[in-house]
Formats: structure tokens, C-alpha cells, sequence
């Protein structure tokens, strides 16, 4: 297995990882699963991302095959802030046959070194509250929460 910064030929398969990324940890309560709408917002802004330099795709390949990928940015612009830049972290998924290895923990490191060799000090990401999953991972690697989004309905 090798982690490796995304190229343009694995977009197909990140595209496709994205989608089913998407279906596993949309909130039932709130989203549509229905995967028409899902694949139309998801793709065009994979494929545009990819082609923006702010932007970073690391992938895990094994015999050919993604097994995982994770996607961030580098945010500009944050006017109020005392930083002026902040390596967003977006999504990351595994495979289910490929969890509990340390797998996300490694795409993890990689895009958070991406980011401190840009001499980017904060990393930054959000994460539904019912994906205990993720959380953990977060927190294993020292993320802590600093902000709650709430919801309700009305
Ligand atoms: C979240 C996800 C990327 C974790 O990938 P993974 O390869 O299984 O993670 P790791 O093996 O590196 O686990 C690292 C740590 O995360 C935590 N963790 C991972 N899966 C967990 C689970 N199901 N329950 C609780 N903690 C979990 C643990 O703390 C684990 O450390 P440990 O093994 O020492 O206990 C994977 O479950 C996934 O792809 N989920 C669906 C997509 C998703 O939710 N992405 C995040 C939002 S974009």
C-alpha cells in the first residue's frame, strides 16, 4: 500500500469514493439519499477543485486499485483572523474492507504535512456530530472541537 499525492487519472475513482463517502454519512434526518442528486453536486466540484492549486488530494493505492483518498484546501482571505492561512482538511474515506488499520490516521499525516511544509500552522475541519468514527480519529490525531453548529427544526 502507498500514499501518494492524487493525479489527474485517479479523479475517476476519488469521484467515485466520493460519492459513496457522501451516501455513508449523510444524516438520514436531514439529506436526501437519493444518489442522482448526490452525484450531480459531488463531481463538478471534484473535477474543479482538482485543477485549483489551493487544493490537495492524497491517495491510498493498493494493486492499482484507491483505497482511500483525502481532500483539503488552503484557506486565504480570513480577514478577522490573526492567522492568515488555515489547511482545511475536507473529507477522507477508507474503504470499509481497509478500516481499523490505521489507514485514515495516514492520510491523516499526509495532508497535515502537506500543510506544514506550506507553513500553514492550523489545520481545520468539521464533522457531523453522529460520525463517531471520524470524531475519534480527529481527536487520536489532537484535533479539538472548538465551535458546535446547531440545528433544529421549526
Ligand atoms: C473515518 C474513517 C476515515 C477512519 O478510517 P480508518 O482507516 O478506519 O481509521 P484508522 O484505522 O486510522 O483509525 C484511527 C483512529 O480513529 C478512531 N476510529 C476509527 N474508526 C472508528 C470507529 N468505527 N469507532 C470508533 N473509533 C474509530 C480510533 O480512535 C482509531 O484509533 P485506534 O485504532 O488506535 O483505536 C473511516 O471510518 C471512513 O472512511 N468513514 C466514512 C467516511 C467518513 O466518515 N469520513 C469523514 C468525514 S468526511
Amino acid at each position: 500500500m502507498i500514499i501518494r499525492q492524487a493525479k489527474k487519472q485517479d479523479l475517476k475513482q476519488i469521484a467515485e469514493l466520493d460519492l459513496v463517502l457522501a451516501m455513508e454519512i449523510s444524516r438520514k434526518d436531514f439529506f436526501k439519499k437519493d444518489e442522482t442528486i448526490l452525484k450531480k453536486m459531488e463531481k463538478p466540484y471534484l473535477y474543479r477543485d482538482f485543477k485549483n492549486k489551493n487544493n490537495i488530494f492524497f491517495v491510498a493505492e493498493e494493486k492499482k486499485q484507491i483505497i482511500g483518498f483525502a481532500g483539503g484546501h488552503i484557506k486565504t482571505n480570513l480577514k478577522f483572523f490573526k492567522i492568515k492561512k488555515v489547511g482545511f482538511i475536507r473529507e477522507i474515506y477508507v474503504k470499509p474492507s481497509h478500516r481499523h488499520k490505521g489507514l485514515g490516521q495516514k492520510l491523516m499525516r499526509e495532508i497535515i504535512r502537506y500543510f506544514k511544509n506550506k507553513k500553514i500552522k492550523v489545520a481545520q475541519l468539521t464533522v457531523l456530530t453522529n460520525n463517531q468514527p471520524a470524531f475519534k480519529l480527529y481527536q487520536s490525531l489532537g484535533f479539538e472541537e472548538n465551535r458546535k453548529k446547531m440545528v433544529r427544526r421549526i
